[in-house]
């Protein structure tokens, strides 16, 4: 004969089972409401203790608590089961395969003049040199006369410059700060300044009418063109990372007396003769010489005290030559393909 409490055991160990076969939250929460719910089976089986005769009403009602409480903890547990066993899956589900190829990131550059310029700016900078910027629109005065170019000389015609309505122009040079720096600043002094330049010149692969030049100058009472070529040369190995070859030729400019010519050994063929160098082995690179003392004057000095000395370095002309880069025009094409390759 089955007793009580056999049937007891019988309920719990079915609503027990029941509780551990919810592989799911939902299906957990079907099962509680089987069982516990208003009309679940344990609330049925208490709801009928007031049938029973008051004799054995206690003991059923404390065996049906136990009931309750028994599948209530069950519930609980098996329900962090449950929530455990979901996010695991659910993790495996969302795991980055990190075997696939990733989305291409495509990061920013800096232009080849940039990078070259930044080279220049920190090694003049370590070797006690300001940095000024000055303006692209120009008078007339600061890129001609009071750099000792008169009226009448071949650089003003107007195939070479671009004049702007109000009658200033488009330096041609990056040498009107070498007149603006002498105002700016109390001698004795040494300053670069990089800047974009313009020239009225029908365009091929050496020629831009927008270019590059770094302008370099020293004012001191006794300078001397061994000092000059020494700047001129750690300019040129700090760009090229390695000794260098130049010659110095003379060279005329109405700014600088003596002038010259500084010409670097062709670094694309190493001399030999190339395109780049048009065969000479040679190329033109940085001009310079000693401040004529008209131009100490129009700067506002005494060409009886101070001296100087400039160059004009052909920054367009240094990068292609660092990168060979053969043809000028790539430089300003704003073509991205040339960016992405340094
Ligand atoms: N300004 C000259 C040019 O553009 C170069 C130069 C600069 C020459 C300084 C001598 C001294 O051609």
């Amino acid at each position: 004969m089955k007793g009580i409490g056999y049937e007891m055991d019988e309920l719990t160990r079915e609503a027990l089972a029941d509780v551990a076969a919810a592989g799911t939250a939902a299906d957990l929460k079907e099962v509680e409401v089987r069982w516990l719910g208003k009309k679940g089976r344990v609330t049925a089986l208490l709801k009928e203790l007031s049938a029973l005769p008051p004799e054995d009403r206690k003991a059923r009602g404390q065996q049906l608590n136990a009931l309750k409480r028994e599948v209530e903890a069950a519930v609980e547990a098996r329900g962090r089961e449950v929530e455990r066993l979901e996010a695991e899956a659910a993790a495996a589900r969302e795991r980055p395969d990190v075997t696939l190829p990733g989305t291409p990131v495509r990061a920013g550059r800096l232009h080849p003049l940039t990078i070259v310029t930044e080279e220049i700016v920190d090694l003049f900078e370590r070797m006690g040199f300001h940095v000024l910027d000055y303006p692209e629109a120009e008078s007339e005065f600061f890129n001609f006369d009071g750099l000792n170019i008169p009226g009448d000389h071949p650089a003003r015609d107007m195939q070479d410059t671009f004049y702007l309505a109000d009658g200033n122009l488009m330096r041609t040079h990056t040498s009107p700060g070498q007149v603006r720096s002498m105002r700016d600043l109390d001698p004795p002094y040494r300053a670069i300044f990089p800047g974009r330049v313009y020239r009225c010149e029908a365009t091929d692969a050496s020629h831009e009418h927008t270019f590059y030049q770094v302008e370099g100058i020293m004012i001191d009472r006794h300078v001397s063109v061994a000092h000059m070529l020494h700047s001129m040369m750690s300019l040129l190995e700090g760009v090229f990372r390695r000794k260098v070859e130049v010659r110095l030729r003379p060279g005329y400019f109405p700014f600088v007396e003596p002038g010259f010519e500084l010409d670097l050994r062709c670094t694309v063929c190493e001399g030999a003769g190339c395109p780049v160098c048009k065969r000479s082995g040679w190329v033109e690179l940085l001009p310079c010489g000693l401040v004529h003392p008209n131009v100490i004057r129009a700067g506002g000095l005494d060409p009886g005290e101070w001296e100087g000395w400039a160059f004009g370095l052909g920054l367009s002309r240094l990068v292609m030559m660092r990168y060979r880069i053969d043809d000028i025009r790539w430089l300003l094409s704003g073509d991205l393909r040339l960016v992405r390759q340094f």
